[in-house]
C-alpha cells in the first residue's frame, strides 16, 4: 500500500471522526444498514439516560481515585456528562441508530465535546458491566415507586372497608353463592394478596441492590478501582463477587417480571370482579363516571373499561415474563447480544403495573357500594344452608346426616318456591326432630357471619381486628 494512503489510514484509526464507530478500529468496512437497524437499542435504552450518566460520573470518581483521571479531568468529565444529559434532554443532540446504544451515544458525544479526554472514561468498564449497572439503577428506582404504590393500594382497600364495614354480601365459590360474608373480608382478601405483592417487590428490592460495575466484559479489571467506594457514590448497599454472574445474569429482571405477571394475575382477579359486580346482572357496586366511559353506538351505556383493560394488560406483563425467559433460556455465559432484548419486555412491565396501580386506589373510592342490593342477594339463595346444618350438629347429629337433612329441607324450599326464612317451625321439624324455634335466629344473615369468629373468618369482630393489625402495618415505614 502506499505510503501515503498507509498514513491516512492509521490517522482515521487514531483519531475517530464523527460518525465512525466508537469500536471501529477492528473494522475497514462500512456496518451494513439493516445490520445496524437489528443491532441498535437506542431506541428504547435512551430511556436509561440519566442512569448512565449518573453510572459514568461515579465511574468517573472511581477513576480518578485509583490515579487514572487527575481531579481536572474528572471534572472536566462530569461537566461533560451533565451537558451530554441536557443536550439529549432538550433535542439539541437526538441520538441515532448510528449511535447504536445509549452507552455509545454519551460518550460519543461526550468526546465530541470535551475531545479525546472523553475517551478515557471507558478505561476499566465494558459496556456490559455498564448496562447491568444501568439497568439496576432504573429497576432500583422504578421497584421503590411500585412498592409506594402497592402500599396506596393497600390503604384504599382498608378504607374501603372500613367505610362500608357493616355491608353483607354474598360469598363465592364457583361464582355460585356459598355464605353470607362481609363486604370488607372480601376486600380486604385482595389486601393480603397485594401486601404479599409488596412484600415479593421488597424482597427483590434487596437483590437489585447489587452493583455490577467493574466487572468489565466478563473477567473483571486490571486496573486498581475501589469498587466500594463507586458503590457507595451510587447508593449500592452490595457489590457483585463474581464478574461472570454480575454481566450474564437477567434473574433479578426475571424476578421482578414474575413479581409484575403475579400481581397483574391478581389485579385481574379483584377488575374481574368489578366488571361483574358492576353489571346490571349483580348490582352490586357503581362504578363512578370518572372511570367508565360510553359506548360510540349504545348511549345507555357505561362501560367499566378500567377493570376490563387491567384485566386485559395482565396478558401482556404475563407475556413479558415468558418473553424474557425464553431469551434467557440456555444463553452461555457471559454476556450475549441476545440479552440486549431484555429492556423493552422490562420497560413495559414497569409502565404497565405502574399506570394499573395508580389508576385502581381512586377507582374504588370512588365506587359506589350498594349495600341493599348485596344484602337483598345475600337472603336469597339458600346461602345459610351450612348454619342450619351447623345448628344439627349442635344438637348431636353427625354432619353428614345434617348435611342431607339440610339437602332435603333446601329441595322442599325450592319446589315451593321458598327462602328457608320462609319455612314455619312445623316444616322444619319435618326434616328433622331437633329443629327448635331458635333456627330461625341461625339462618340470618348476622348470625352466619358472627359465627365465624376463627381468626381469618369473616365473623365482624375477626375483620375488625384483621382490618386494626392491616392498618397498624401500613401505618409502619416505609
Ligand atoms: N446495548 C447493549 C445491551 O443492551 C449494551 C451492551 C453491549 N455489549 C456488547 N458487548 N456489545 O445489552
Amino acid at each position: 500500500m502506499a505510503k501515503k494512503k498507509l498514513d491516512k489510514k492509521n490517522k482515521e484509526k487514531t483519531e475517530p471522526k464523527q460518525g465512525t464507530k466508537l469500536w471501529g478500529g477492528r473494522f475497514s468496512e462500512a456496518t451494513d444498514r439493516l445490520t445496524e437497524e437489528l443491532n441498535a437499542s437506542i431506541g428504547f435504552d435512551i430511556r436509561l439516560l440519566s442512569h448512565d450518566i449518573k453510572g459514568s460520573v461515579a465511574h468517573a470518581s472511581g477513576l480518578e481515585r485509583a490515579g487514572i483521571l487527575t481531579p481536572k479531568e474528572r471534572e472536566k468529565i462530569e461537566k461533560g456528562l451533565k451537558s451530554v444529559e441536557e443536550d439529549i434532554l432538550s433535542g439539541r443532540f437526538v441520538p441515532t441508530i448510528a449511535d447504536e446504544d445509549i452507552h455509545m451515544a454519551v460518550e460519543g458525544r461526550l468526546t465530541s465535546k470535551i475531545g479525546s479526554l472523553g475517551g478515557k472514561l471507558h478505561t476499566a468498564r465494558s459496556r456490559n458491566d455498564q448496562v447491568a449497572l444501568d439497568t439496576r439503577l432504573f429497576l432500583r428506582e422504578e421497584t421503590t415507586k411500585v412498592i409506594k404504590l402497592l402500599k396506596e393500594l393497600q390503604k384504599t382497600l382498608c378504607q374501603v372497608s372500613e367505610k362500608n364495614i357493616d355491608v353483607i354480601m354474598p360469598g363465592y365459590t364457583h361464582l355460585q353463592r356459598a355464605q353470607p360474608i362481609l363486604f370488607a373480608h372480601h376486600m380486604l382478601a385482595y389486601q393480603e394478596m397485594i401486601k404479599r405483592d409488596r412484600e415479593r417487590f421488597t424482597e427483590t428490592l434487596k437483590r437489585i441492590d447489587v452493583m455490577p460495575l467493574g466487572s468489565g466484559a466478563l473477567a473483571g479489571s486490571p486496573y486498581n478501582i475501589d469498587r466500594r467506594y463507586v458503590a457507595k457514590l451510587l447508593g449500592f448497599k452490595k457489590i457483585s463477587t463474581n464478574s461472570m454472574d454480575a454481566v450474564a445474569s437477567r434473574d433479578v429482571l426475571l424476578e421482578f417480571l414474575s413479581n409484575s405477571a403475579i400481581l397483574m394475575i391478581n389485579l385481574s382477579r379483584l377488575s374481574e370482579e368489578l366488571v361483574l359486580w358492576n353489571s346490571e346482572e349483580f348490582g352490586f357496586i357503581e362504578l363512578s363516571d370518572a372511570f367508565t366511559t360510553g359506548s360510540s353506538i349504545m348511549p345507555q351505556k357505561k362501560n367499566p373499561d378500567i377493570a376490563e383493560l387491567t384485566r386485559g394488560k395482565s396478558g401482556r406483563v404475563t407475556g413479558n415474563l415468558v418473553t424474557l425467559l425464553m431469551v434467557m433460556k440456555a444463553l452461555p455465559l457471559a454476556y450475549n447480544k441476545d440479552m440486549q432484548e431484555d429492556k423493552e419486555p422490562l420497560f413495559d412491565s414497569v409502565d404497565t403495573i405502574k399506570a394499573c396501580l395508580q389508576i385502581l386506589s381512586p377507582m374504588l373510592k370512588k365506587m359506589k357500594v350498594k349495600k341493599k342490593q348485596m344484602r337483598k342477594a345475600t337472603e336469597e339463595g339458600f346461602l345459610m344452608a351450612t348454619d342450619a346444618a351447623d345448628y344439627l350438629v349442635a344438637s348431636g347429629l353427625p354432619f353428614r346426616q345434617a348435611h342431607e337433612a339440610i339437602g332435603k329441607t333446601v329441595a322442599f324450599a325450592a319446589k315451593n318456591n321458598k327462602n328457608l326464612s320462609d319455612l314455619s317451625l312445623k316444616e322444619w321439624q319435618g326434616f328433622s326432630k331437633y329443629f327448635k324455634a331458635d333456627i330461625l335466629e341461625v339462618i340470618t344473615p348476622e348470625a352466619s357471619i358472627n359465627s365465624r369468629t376463627l381468626t381469618g373468618g369473616t365473623a365482624f369482630k375477626s375483620v375488625k381486628s384483621e382490618l386494626s393489625k392491616a392498618k397498624q402495618e401500613l401505618r409502619k415505614k416505609p
